[in-house]
């Protein structure tokens, strides 16, 4: 079928079957169908939706585009995280280390800045020498013998999101649960894994801005992990405001390594040792989640995690050693006295794009020294002029990156009574 009949029955709110769904990825993956095609598909899929039949066929289709991991044995347990996107959030570059500590293996595939949120590859490449682009056999050595591994999907895994990934970013195509759905569970699935858990974010910083939607969202990515027989748990957490203090790319890289020595600000350590805590006990290496989170925080108070990091980092060529340059800091007064009643958290990731720290357009290179630090947080009382935030910035992008920073965060007489961190559990 031509790829305009397949793009004008979805247009027109019909149901793709799985053969045109299957064709019509080959078809983009082999470069047969053009990048305007996929990017209208994409649009008609944003716009029109997909049911779970439609949504299941497009992730067997962009799990089957290339090759997958597999391992000799299922032990020890293979487990991985994936977040739907948010801002601040460097709960993988801890995560991965410590649960290694823990007897696990992670084999993570992750991605990059999508949209206004950040993303784990650009990140870590603020890390001179981190190579992101492990080739398979490089991806199974280092999580069989380092014990866990964070790299881009390889030419051959997962072909589909790759080139999927980079154009929905730039089309306005990334809030849309099939297309989230089928992204994340083929590079998960691709990855041959024992159990997943899933961060689902919502609010002004995530791609689903209501619970509701995050909650519909949770439910298609747990179903799909069942549907493929890889215990899946998604967490449902809040995305008003950045997670931690840092939003950027070296920075954050700087933020977790203070985590991991002990430093870390409450709401990260929280989220991260909740995603952790499920995955040890969904692989037995804790009998609950008391015990499993207690085994998290051992292995940061006693150096473990941070030492498994080091020891992952430079076997992906990178050394820790050598500077990671963040531009210089501009500091943000509030205009007025009040309480901080909210932050609009999307505002802050495009200030980021701004200062190049994100992507306007495919192939963009970044400037990975830029970024924001947090000074306050929701519900924060506040005096006129006090610091809310630290920009990083060249003296020429930093005016306009303050003035936005200073419309984001709201200074009001009050704020709404603040939502708990982690909202809601969906399991299969
Ligand atoms: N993360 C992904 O890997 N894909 C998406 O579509 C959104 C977040």
């Amino acid at each position: 079928m031509l790829p305009t009949t397949i793009i004008a029955k979805k247009r027109d709110n019909g149901e793709l079957s799985p053969q045109e769904i299957t064709d019509f990825i080959n078809g983009y993956v082999s470069g047969d169908i053009a990048d305007y095609q996929m990017a209208a598909l994409a649009m008609a899929i944003y716009l029109r939706g997909m049911n779970a039949t439609e949504t299941a066929a497009l992730t067997d289709a962009m799990l089957n585009s290339g090759v997958q991991l597999t391992w000799e044995s299922p032990f020890p347990a293979k487990v991985d995280k994936h977040s739907t996107g948010g801002l601040g959030d460097k709960t993988s570059l801890i995560l991965a280390p410590l649960l290694a500590c823990c007897g696990l293996q992670v084999p993570m595939l992750s991605g990059r800045g999508l949209g206004a949120t950040g993303g784990t590859l650009d990140k870590l490449e603020a890390i001179p020498g981190y190579r992101t682009d492990l080739s398979l056999e490089e991806i199974r050595h280092l999580t069989e013998n380092v014990g866990c591994v964070i790299t881009g999907t390889t030419p051959n895994l997962v072909p589909a999101d790759r080139k999927l990934y980079a154009l929905r970013d730039v089309t306005a195509t990334v809030p849309s649960i099939p297309l989230i759905t089928a992204s994340i569970m083929s590079k998960k699935l691709a990855e041959g894994l024992t159990a997943l858990v899933l961060d689902v974010k919502f609010g002004s910083g995530a791609f689903m801005k209501t619970l509701d939607d995050a909650r519909a969202l949770a439910r298609s990515l747990v179903a799909t992990g069942k549907r493929m027989g890889v215990t899946t748990v998604a967490l449902l957490t809040d995305m008003n405001q950045p997670l931690g203090r840092m939003v950027g790319n070296a920075v954050e890289v700087d933020e977790s390594i203070a985590a991991m020595q002990g430093e870390g600000s409450g709401d990260l350590i929280d989220v991260t040792t909740a995603l952790g805590a499920e995955l040890l006990v969904a692989t037995g290496k804790a009998a609950s989640q008391g015990d499993a989170r207690a085994q998290l925080q051992g292995h940061i108070a006693s150096g473990a995690a941070l030492a498994k990091f080091e020891e992952m980092v430079t076997a992906q060529g990178g050394n820790l050693a050598l500077p990671r340059p963040v531009a210089s800091a501009h500091e943000v007064g509030s205009p007025s006295q009040g309480v901080v009643s909210a932050i609009d958290t999307e505002q802050l990731g495009l200030a980021v794009i701004e200062l190049r720290g994100g992507r306007r357009k495919m192939g963009d290179q970044l400037d990975l020294s830029t970024g924001i630090e947090m000074l306050v947080r929701v519900g924060d009382r506040v005096e006129d002029g006090q610091p809310l935030a630290r920009v990083f910035a060249p003296s020429a992008l930093a005016e306009e990156a303050c003035r936005r920073m200073q419309a984001a965060v709201r200074i009001g007489d009050q704020a709404a009574p603040p939502l708990p961190l982690i909202v809601d559990r969906i399991s299969s």
